[in-house]
């Protein structure tokens, strides 16, 4: 009698407590609110990458961006009002980051079938995932329950995220900053495998004719990238398969083809010259570690329970 009576009063309290004290993400948590929600945004998704493959990674680096900066909560997705101050303007954001028409458009397909329900920073998470999925990357299931936040945060952005001038020290703590390990970061990194760089990001590195990169491959981006002028000409990251999330970007690493010095200071002698070689020899590796470090990073510090709010528009606050 006491034990029957004991055993639920313990599973109640065990659900009190995993409620309150660490509210956490669930894959299911639209089941029964929004069942359809992720077959929505993965439509949207598609049509936007079969329209430009370059989407799948603007829409990779936009969840980055949004989970660096006080977590994955659709700050990054503000527009700028006069009281609002817009991480859209920030050093690393401005005439950079993009995807926000994509998002909006699939929040907006998620709105029409269950209002109010879906935040921003979900759709942004899975959209982060379908991305993968379309240009060859893992699969993972998507931790879902984040909700949207009321405030955009410019400054943490201009000082937490990543600078392409950035020692392997510096990224390390970035990082740790961030509960993820030197590992996730490379495996992360990994993400420069698709998507673009404008000259000026790159610029340094080519033409200061070091000993840490290729000459042939110098030259080569020179062409692509004037030492005066081309700013904001676009590169390829990974030049050999630009649309594939695949290994190949820690294989240009071995060969000092990095195209950021960010990239190169990966496997430039210190700490992780072996997650690179691993990866580059491991392409089955770098995809579970890349998958795995994409859930974590959506995990960081989400807004969850009765925290912020769901945003009827991606792009300003309710
Ligand atoms: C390790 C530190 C990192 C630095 C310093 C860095 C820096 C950059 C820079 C400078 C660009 C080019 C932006 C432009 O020229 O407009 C870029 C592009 C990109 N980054 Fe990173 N990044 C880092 C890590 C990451 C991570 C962790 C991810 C994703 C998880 C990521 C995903 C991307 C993608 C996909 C692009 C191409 C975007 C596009 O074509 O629209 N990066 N990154
Ligand atoms: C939620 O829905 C997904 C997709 O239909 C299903 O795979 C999963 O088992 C469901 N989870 C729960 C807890 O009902
Ligand atoms: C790099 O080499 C080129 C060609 O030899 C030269 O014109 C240029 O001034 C050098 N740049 C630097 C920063 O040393």
């Amino acid at each position: 009698m006491a034990s029957r009576a004991f055993v639920p009063s313990v599973l109640l309290l065990l659900a009190f407590f995993s409620s309150t004290c660490t509210a956490q993400l669930s894959p299911s948590f639209y089941n029964t609110t929004c069942p359809n929600a992720l077959n929505t945004i993965r439509t949207t998704i598609r049509n936007s990458i079969s329209t430009e493959r370059r989407m799948a990674a603007s829409l990779i680096r936009l969840h980055f961006h949004d989970c660096f900066v006080k977590g994955c909560d659709g700050s990054i997705l503000l527009n700028e009002t006069p009281t609002l101050k817009s991480e859209k303007n920030t050093l690393a954001n401005k005439d950079s980051a993009r995807g926000y028409d994509v998002i909006e458009a699939a929040k907006s397909a998620v709105e029409k079938i269950c209002p109010g329900v879906v935040s921003c920073a979900d759709v942004l998470a899975v959209a982060a995932r379908d991305a993968s999925v379309a240009v060859g990357g893992p699969t993972w299931t998507v931790k879902l329950g984040r909700r949207d936040s009321t405030a955009a945060y410019p400054d943490i952005a201009n000082s937490d995220l990543p600078r392409f001038t950035d020692s392997l020290n510096t990224l390390v703590s970035r990082f740790g900053g961030k509960g993820l390990s030197e590992r996730d970061m490379v495996a992360l990194s990994g993400s420069h495998s698709i998507g673009q760089a404008q000259c000026f990001t790159f610029r340094g590195r080519i033409y200061n004719n070091g000993s840490d990169i290729d000459a042939g491959f110098a030259g080569t981006r020179k062409r692509g990238c004037l030492a005066t002028g081309d700013d904001s000409k676009l590169a390829p990251l990974d030049l050999v398969t630009p649309n594939q999330l695949d290994n190949n970007y820690f294989k240009n690493l071995l060969q000092k083809k990095g195209l950021l010095q960010s990239d190169q200071v990966l496997f430039s002698g210190g700490s992780t010259d072996s997650i690179v070689s691993g990866y580059s020899r491991n392409p089955s590796t770098f995809l579970a570690d890349f998958a795995s470090a994409m859930v974590k990073m959506g995990d960081i510090e989400p807004l969850t329970g009765s925290a912020g709010q769901i945003r009827k528009l991606c792009s300003a606050v309710n």
